[in-house]
């Protein structure tokens, strides 16, 4: 069938910049017929981790649909704003409730990391430090990055670039990412025959 792909800005304010870069990747990815689930971090509510709560009562709910998505997906896409040249903590705190779950579910996904911010670096520094934390456990990061600069300037009132040539850099990056993960998805089930 074909690849299902779970989308989601990491930053909770309604007029997020990073949650509209996320609206126009499931746009592209939907483009290509891949199948996308597009979510919000208001889908993942869940308390900062805590290792008394999490032996009380297990994971919040809020983790364990991160979970869930997660697992039903053959790739994810984060736009992740920076802070302080980092993770925002929202996003971490998530990855570490989430990391808790067994089975894994991070191991052997692929992922392609983008951003945005008002900065002119584009919030580039966050996403190689959101690297650490995923492929610690075990995510197929890809090498290639997105990150879009000037962003409360950056986007049409139909959602795409207003510059053409970064319009068509985001879809070749995400039609690559695609062609990635659909030949190791197609590779990993004829070795399962
Ligand atoms: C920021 N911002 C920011 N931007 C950046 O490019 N580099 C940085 O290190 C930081 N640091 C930072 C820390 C904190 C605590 C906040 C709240 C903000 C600005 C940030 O890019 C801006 O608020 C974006 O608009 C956030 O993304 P959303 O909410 O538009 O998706």
């Amino acid at each position: 069938g074909p690849l299902r792909v779970l989308v989601f800005g990491a930053a909770l304010r309604a007029d997020s910049t990073n949650a509209r870069l996320a609206s126009l990747v499931a746009r592209l990815i939907a483009d290509t017929g891949a199948t996308v689930d597009h979510a919000t971090m208001h889908d993942f509510d869940m308390p900062l981790y805590d290792g008394d709560v999490e032996a009380a009562q297990g994971l919040p709910g809020g983790a364990l649909a991160l979970r869930d998505r997660i697992e039903r997906s053959d790739a994810f896409v984060i736009s992740s704003p920076e802070y302080n040249g980092s993770v925002p903590g929202l996003l971490k705190n998530a990855i570490d409730w989430v990391s808790r779950v067994r089975p894994q579910p991070f191991r052997t996904k692929h992922a392609l990391l983008v951003s945005a911010s008002p900065s002119l670096f584009g919030g580039n520094r966050g996403l190689w430090a959101l690297r650490v934390p995923l492929e610690h456990l075990g995510t197929r990061v890809y090498p290639d990055m997105f990150s879009l600069a000037r962003a409360y300037q950056a986007f049409t009132g139909d959602g795409r670039l207003v510059d053409s040539d970064l319009q068509q850099r985001l879809t070749e990056t995400v039609r690559a990412f695609l062609t990635l993960v659909g030949a190791d998805v197609r590779y990993v089930c004829l070795e399962r025959r």
